[in-house]
C-alpha cells in the first residue's frame, strides 16, 4: 500500500537539539558539548520515568529540570537568567540542513507528532518556516512516546490506515514504539548508530531526509 502521509518526529529528527552547543559553550567554555549531550539524555529519561511514575509534566517542564540537574551534574553554575537563555535556545533550535529541501519535496500530507508542549514546539516551529498540515503534541494525553495512545494521535489527525502513515525519526526507540503500533518507519541514521534491541527494526533506514522523498 503507497504511503498516504508523512509523520515526523520534531526533537532530533527535524530539529537539531544539540544546536544548544554554542550557547552552553560560551556560558561554560569547553563544557558545551558535554553539557548538551546529558542535557538531552536527561530530558529523555524524565519523560520515560515520568510516563511510568503517571505524573506528567509538560515537556518544557521536563526539559529545565533536565537541564538543572545536568548542570549540577557537572558542576555548572545555573542562574535564573542562564537557565532562562538557554530554555530560549530551545525556541529556535536549527532544523539540520537536510530538512527544508526534504519538507518541501515530499508530496502529501506532512505532520509533526512530538513530546514537545505547545509553548516549545509552536514557537519553533514558527522560527524555522516549515510548513505542515498538523502539529500534534502529546500534551493532550499527558503521557509521552514510545506510549502507543500517542502515535494513535496521528492515525485519528490523518484517518488513513495504519501501513499508509510514514513515521519518520531519527530517535529509534521513537521510530521503534512507531513500528510496534503499526506505522510503516523510516529510520533517520544519520550517525551510523546500531539498531535498538526493543523486537523490532525499522522499515527503511536512510542517512538523509532528503532520501524520503
Ligand atoms: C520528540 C522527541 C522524541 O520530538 O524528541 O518527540
Amino acid at each position: 500500500m503507497p504511503i498516504g502521509a508523512l509523520v515526523f518526529d520534531a526533537y532530533g529528527t527535524l530539529f537539531d537539539v544539540h544546536s544548544v552547543v554554542r550557547r552552553c559553550e560560551g556560558l561554560w567554555p569547553g563544557k558545551g558539548a558535554q553539557l548538551s549531550q546529558l542535557w538531552r539524555a536527561k530530558q529523555l529519561e524524565y519523560t520515560w520515568q515520568r510516563s511510568l511514575m503517571k505524573r506528567y509534566a509538560p515537556f518544557s517542564t521536563v526539559t529545565r529540570a533536565a537541564l538543572a540537574y545536568a548542570c549540577e551534574a557537572l558542576g555548572l553554575e545555573l542562574t535564573a537568567e542562564r537557565m532562562e537563555a538557554l530554555m530560549g535556545e530551545y525556541l529556535m533550535l536549527s532544523p539540520y540542513p537536510d530538512v527544508p529541501d526534504a519538507i518541501e519535496r515530499c508530496a502529501g500530507k506532512k505532520a509533526i507528532l512530538t513530546n514537545g508542549s505547545p509553548d516549545m514546539i509552536e514557537p519553533l516551529v514558527a522560527h524555522s518556516g516549515l510548513k505542515f498540515d498538523a502539529v500534534l503534541s502529546v500534551d493532550k494525553l499527558k503521557t509521552y512516546k514510545p506510549a502507543p495512545e500517542v502515535y494513535a494521535l496521528a492515525l485519528k489527525k490523518l484517518k488513513i490506515p495504519k501501513e499508509r502513515i510514514g513515521f519518520v525519526s531519527s530517535n529509534c526507540w521513537d521510530a521503534l514504539g512507531a513500528k510496534s503500533f503499526g506505522f510503516t518507519v523510516y529510520w533517520i541514521n544519520r550517525l551510523g548508530a546500531p539498531v535498538e534491541r526493543l523486537g523490532f527494526t525499522p522499515d527503511k533506514t536512510i542517512n538523509s531526509l532528503l532520501d524520503l522523498a
